[in-house]
């Protein structure tokens, strides 16, 4: 992919990851991109670089403008190795005057590369240096993603560098959102809230109120990985707030595993109680749905009904990962409940009720266990507590 110029004589010179599929757990089906921006002042600035195997393409697109050797500085404004994993690769050929992190980045690339004779420059929140016609203004992100990340802002440009915010896992031949599918980009967007930055939601609140304080005038929004954010920054900007806020719609999630269908059957039964109430469900199977799109559907979901039957007295094992990465995401003001069926120890609802307190959940059932095959008495169990936790989600929790 050929550099394209966002703003007038800036660059982007990152790198489209095609093919990966796993990203430390998150499922990116689409890829992604490592986005890096090359600056052309007085001092010519690179901000940020892409993750180590993609060291080429990042060369051949500065190269397509200018002699990497020329650039003065580099801005790295996170550490994490997709951003930051070619910068031993590539410094002896830049050889830059200045690297421009965060204090806590500082330490962090120290703990990654261990190369003490950088020109290492860490910067506070809210310093600005000149670049000659433009300035940089770092506001620091701390958690967003790492305790290093922080944003580049570039006022002349109206444009501000976000690193992991507002950004999406998609690779596209396309760079700007309003070149894509609306619908789409938005779930990746969505998605990858959900996945990376729920857990940092309050840090996220502060950040967004401090940046309205600021006043800062921004048209664009350009995000580390997938599209640039230039003809609806605004969008963004407001989905981020509900999601901080865990905003969350009339909605449940009926997330099962299931050994001999009767912990499904039990699924189903709950699920058809949840429609009665007119609420919006969705079942999904964990054996056909990746945790990080259940994630998704989660974000906005205020309910969480968790079946598995017991193996080895416990719960299954796909139950347990998704408890656990939801758990590491911490949703807040849900509510959850339990179900399934056992033959003798039924251990693994237990289980499960006792993660959802773990959560904080409000959990509506002490757990709903039938022996073996449920009978048409048991599933009217199932269906009067589809319907209480629909009831509960209509009265708001
Ligand atoms: Fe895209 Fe936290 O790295």
């Amino acid at each position: 992919m050929p550099p394209i110029e966002v703003k007038k004589d800036v660059y982007w010179v990152g790198a489209i990851d095609w093919n990966i599929r796993d990203f430390h757990g998150y499922s990116t089906y689409k890829g992604t991109t490592y986005n890096a921006f090359l600056v052309l002042d007085e001092k010519i600035t690179l901000f940020d670089t892409v993750k180590k195997p993609f060291r080429s393409d990042l060369l051949h697109n500065i190269r397509r403008i200018i002699d990497p050797a020329k650039i003065d500085y580099v801005v790295v404004n996170h550490v994490e190795m997709d951003h930051s994993g070619c910068l031993p690769e590539i410094f002896d050929v830049i050889k830059p005057e200045k690297i421009f992190c965060s204090a806590k980045g500082k330490e962090a690339l120290l703990e990654h590369y261990h190369a003490d004779g950088w020109p290492y420059e860490p910067v506070e929140n809210g310093q600005v240096i000149s670049l000659g016609k433009r300035t940089v203004q770092f506001l620091e992100t701390r958690m967003l993603h790492w305790p290093d990340s922080m944003f580049s802002y570039l006022p002349e440009d109206r444009l501000l560098l976000s690193s992991d915010a507002f950004g999406q896992h998609w690779a596209t031949s396309e760079r700007f959102d309003d070149q894509v599918d609306q619908p789409e980009l938005f779930w990746h967007a969505t998605k990858y809230y959900a996945n990376i930055l729920l857990l940092y939601s309050p840090l996220v609140e502060k950040l967004l109120a401090n940046v309205q304080k600021m006043g800062l005038p921004i048209d664009m929004v350009a995000p580390d990985h997938g599209l640039i954010w230039r003809s609806h920054p605004e969008k963004i900007l407001k989905a981020y707030g509900a999601w901080s806020r865990q905003q969350t719609k009339q909605k449940a999630l009926v997330i099962y595993d299931t050994m001999w269908k009767s912990t499904e059957t039990m699924a189903k039964a709950i699920t058809d109680g949840l429609m009665q109430e007119g609420v919006e469900v969705k079942m999904m199977d964990l054996q056909v749905n990746h945790r990080s799109d259940i994630m998704t559907e989660a974000l906005d979901a205020k309910a969480f009904v968790f079946g598995s039957p017991t193996l080895n007295n416990q719960m299954l094992p796909r139950m347990a990962d998704m408890l656990n990465y939801l758990k590491g995401l911490r949703p807040r003001n849900r509510l959850g409940a339990a179900f399934g069926s056992y033959g003798w120890s039924g251990d693994g609802v237990k289980q499960i009720s006792q993660e959802l307190e773990a959560m904080k959940m409000k959990v509506l059932h002490p757990g709903l266990s039938i022996k073996y095959v449920p009978t048409h008495e048991g599933l009217r169990e199932c269906l009067a507590l589809g319907n209480r936790i629909g009831r509960a989600i209509r009265d708001g929790g």
